[in-house]
């Protein structure tokens, strides 16, 4: 499993709306030499969908995986500027972040629509990085796991437990996303903590104790020891500091 968890540790690097093809190609060349035998540590990139193919070419050959920052839940169909878990699949994807922030901020998914997203990423075969997360004004109205509950709107329910064995959880408060201000790695690990109890008493300890679950929020190479350090968390998704090879080879080799 490569970790004192017996979970296999998941970096991902969720580029948002940047890097075109040269950036992106140049990312990789530069990135891979850099996390040569890391092997044990399951890396992903997730570029936007106009590039899915070209970095999945640039990675011909390596370990690293592929992952798409959002999907439509049918096969095909009339769904004027949708992706399909097909056409992803198609693309190279193995993996999917489901339910962003910024998707249910700016672009109105709510948790009925990331609920459909995260079984047809399941019914595909694509791994899931499922995103929750509490607002600030939330955090301090004491609501962070009424919210995180909400947002993973009883998922794990209605999912087989071996699809929910493979499902991702990143535990990204909105507040610490893009400010440069992380959680406490105390406080994230709470809340990851609790998590893994909600998935354990929902699917039982032993799915509980499989499930990853991952920090996202202002992660920087200088930090990403002291998440790492925590006992429920098992990787992390970043944001800005993934743009560089540099800095997200860094973080990978924590
Ligand atoms: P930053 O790492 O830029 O804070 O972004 C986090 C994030 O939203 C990853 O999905």
């Amino acid at each position: 499993m490569g970790d004192v968890r017996g979970r296999r540790v998941i970096l991902a690097a969720n580029w948002k709306m940047n890097q075109v093809t040269a950036e992106a190609i140049g990312f990789i060349s530069d990135f891979l030499p850099r996390v040569q035998g890391r092997e044990d540590r399951e890396v992903v990139i997730c570029p936007s969908f106009p590039y899915l193919r070209a970095v999945k070419e640039a990675l011909e050959g390596s370990w690293v995986k592929l992952g798409a920052q959002n999907l439509h839940w049918a096969e095909k169909g009339a769904f004027t500027g949708e992706v399909s878990p097909l056409m992803l699949k198609d693309a190279g994807c193995q993996h999917v972040i489901v339910g962003h922030s910024e998707r249910r901020q700016h672009f109105a998914e709510t948790d009925e629509m990331v609920n459909q997203k995260l079984k047809a990423a399941v019914a595909h075969d694509l791994l899931p990085i499922l995103c929750v997360g509490e607002t600030l004004a939330e955090r301090e109205t004491g609501r962070t796991e009424e919210v995180v509950l909400r947002q993973m709107n009883g998922t794990p329910k209605s999912s087989p437990p071996a699809a929910v064995t493979k499902l991702v959880i990143a535990y990204e408060p909105v507040w610490a996303i893009g400010t440069g201000r992380s959680a406490q790695p105390a406080d994230a690990q709470m809340v990851a903590a609790w998590l893994r109890r909600t998935v354990g008493e929902l699917f039982g300890v032993p799915v509980a104790e499989r499930v990853r679950i991952q920090y996202g929020g202002s992660v920087t190479a200088m930090n990403i020891g002291s998440f790492m350090r925590e006992a429920d968390i098992d990787g992390a998704l970043v944001g800005g500091a993934s743009l560089s090879p540099e800095t997200f080879a860094a973080i990978v080799n924590f």
